[in-house]
């Protein structure tokens, strides 16, 4: 009795272990968010090795699923279904990673829960329970999601040696712990790129943090490709190295009467800042195999300032890949991405930044908001398949107004926190990254695969461990049955939920 009422524990037990459920809540925003807090936070286990011959499904949906887990095997039925064909033998683009960026509001929100609930939110992002992410973001000093604009240099008079360049408090209490904690909870594999917003105001035309004119001074140049060493070499004081860095965050933006910080460049400009100053500065460095990565700007600017840049066959040679974000995506079509890529193919490109609520009407923060989900995994399927190689969201955690922001450009976020309530809300974008994040490890290729309407839109993957990853979502209102074909395997006959979005695994 007694050990067949273990047993039963035990069964039970095994489901809690298996997918520690969504605790879900709605607040009315057309779909759910899950809530975390000291004593629950929904998981997702390790990926585990399928036999040949059986598949793993994971599906979230609107109805309240997230990686809800199903299992099948291959049939060699006829089938009639609409058909996904999967190609292995086609071959496109490596992946880099997945993941956000550790801006100082991310910090804020993170440090204002308990340490529990803290742990929990990085376990999240980070653990083998979590969504793995893999490739993050760290600004150089401050941005729009920071309480006030700074830089690492006294800026009562110019200091082009850069004699009082010293990390912030921010770096040592928003940052370098939360970094730490995250390549811990990684086990080391998550990989991580720099990118900068604000130049001191004294290297800049307009003696401006942000707004038009924002170019900098010729004679700025070289102090400020020593400025990006500096913030490399102090974060390696602090155990901490990149794998790249950018030119500097939307150059556009200093162009225009934005609020938010930026550096300017004409395309002139930025190729003799590469060509004598960047370039030579980190190729001759300790960091000499830092991945640099051009343009870190919208897709407005693909191929033609990419051209105007590569005329330079130096520059060219310095640059190993471009970062592009998202934000006018809907007037650019990622067919520019494609140009890119046919015209440079030994580049990577890498989408470094997206968020929503950002526009005039928007409101900043729509808790559950699936829609929202659906345009984070929209975009992520058609920038993997015009040759894009990871997605990066931007602030990890916001709180419940979408800040702090020293501008007031307040925006959504993947999570939410509630400090008052010490609870955190996991939204649907959360989930859509984690279905590429999860599944998908850095070192897969993306493999052809067909779609047969533009509203469920595919993409595939072959991971290292020659395991197959078919990620799809229903923007359909209703349940679509569907067979997933691979002549290697066999067919996969599975009903896509309503509104939701899949991941289907084998080897
Ligand atoms: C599948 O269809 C093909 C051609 O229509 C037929 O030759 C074959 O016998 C069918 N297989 C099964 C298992 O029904
Ligand atoms: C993939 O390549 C293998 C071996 O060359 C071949 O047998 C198979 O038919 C190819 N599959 C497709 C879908 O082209
Ligand atoms: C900057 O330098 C001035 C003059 O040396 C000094 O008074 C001030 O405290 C310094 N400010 C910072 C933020 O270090
Ligand atoms: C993570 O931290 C634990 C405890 O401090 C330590 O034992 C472990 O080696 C660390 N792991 C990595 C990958 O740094
Ligand atoms: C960096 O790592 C070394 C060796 O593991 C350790 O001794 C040192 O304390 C670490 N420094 C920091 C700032 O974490
Ligand atoms: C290193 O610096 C020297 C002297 O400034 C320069 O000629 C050389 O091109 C640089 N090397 C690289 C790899 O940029
Ligand atoms: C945050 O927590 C406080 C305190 O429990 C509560 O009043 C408030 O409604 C919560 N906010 C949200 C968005 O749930
Ligand atoms: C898909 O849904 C239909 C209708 O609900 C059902 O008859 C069918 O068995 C399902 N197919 C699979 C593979 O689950």
């Amino acid at each position: 009795m007694k050990v067949a009422f273990s047993l039963v524990l035990c069964l039970i037990g095994f489901h809690g272990i298996l997918a520690s459920d969504c605790l879900p809540r709605d607040y009315g925003n057309d779909g759910t968010v899950c809530v975390c807090n000291t004593d629950h936070c929904d998981t997702v286990t390790p990926v585990e090795q399928e036999s040949e011959g059986n598949y793993i499904i994971y599906t979230s949906n609107k109805a309240g699923l997230r990686f809800n887990i199903g299992r099948g095997t291959f049939t060699q039925n006829n089938l009639t279904a609409e058909t996904i064909n999967i190609d292995q033998n086609t071959t496109y683009q490596e992946i880099l990673g997945w993941g956000g960026a550790f801006t100082d509001a991310t910090g804020i929100n993170i440090n204002s829960l308990s340490s529990e609930t803290r742990t929990r939110l990085l376990r999240s992002y980070f653990s083998n329970e979590g969504l793995e992410y893999s490739l993050c973001r760290v600004p150089i000093g401050g941005t729009d999601f920071s309480t006030h604009g700074y830089t690492y240099v006294n800026e009562t008079e110019p200091d082009v040696e850069l004699n009082t360049f010293s990390l912030r408090t921010e770096d040592y209490q928003l940052k370098i712990p939360l970094i730490q904690a995250a390549l811990n909870l990684s086990e080391n594999n998550l990989k991580l790129f720099a990118s900068a917003w604000i130049a001191p105001t004294w290297m800049k035309l307009n003696g401006q943090y942000a707004g038009t004119l924002g170019y900098l001074k010729t004679e700025m140049y070289q102090p400020w490709a020593n400025y990006f060493l500096k913030f490399l070499e102090q974060y390696r004081n602090q155990n901490i190295t990149f794998w790249g860095i950018t030119t500097g965050n939307e150059p556009s933006l200093a162009t225009t009467t934005s609020d938010i910080p930026s550096v300017a460049w004409t395309s002139t400009e930025m190729l003799n800042w590469i060509n004598n100053n960047l370039g030579p500065t980190l190729r001759n460095s300790t960091f000499s195999n830092i991945a640099i990565m051009a343009i870190d700007d919208q897709r407005f600017f693909y191929p033609w300032y990419v051209d105007l840049l590569f005329i330079n066959a130096n520059v060219r040679n310095y640059v190993n890949g471009l970062a592009v974000h998202w934000y006018w995506d809907e007037e650019f079509p990622p067919s520019l991405l494609t140009s890119t890529h046919n015209e440079y193919p030994e580049k990577f490109i890498l989408a470094t930044e997206a968020c929503l609520g950002d526009g005039d009407n928007d409101v900043p923060v729509l808790l559950g908001s699936w829609a929202r989900g659906e345009r984070y995994i929209s975009s992520i399927i058609e920038d993997t398949n015009h040759w894009t190689s990871g997605w990066l969201d931007w602030n990890m955690a916001l709180d419940e107004t979408g800040g702090p922001t020293y501008i007031n450009n307040n925006v959504d976020s993947p999570i939410i926190v509630n400090a008052t309530a010490d609870e955190f809300y996991k939204q649907p974008m959360y989930y859509a990254i984690g279905h590429f994040s999860k599944f998908v490890p850095r070192g897969s290729v993306r493999i052809s695969s067909t779609q047969f309407s533009s509203d469920i839109p595919v993409t595939a993957f072959r991971r290292p461990d020659s395991g197959v990853v078919v990620v799809i979502l229903n923007q359909r209102n209703e349940d679509v049955p569907i067979v997933i074909m691979d002549e290697s395997r066999g067919k996969i006959s599975t009903n896509l939920t309503a509104s939701s979005f899949t991941t289907v695994l084998y080897w």
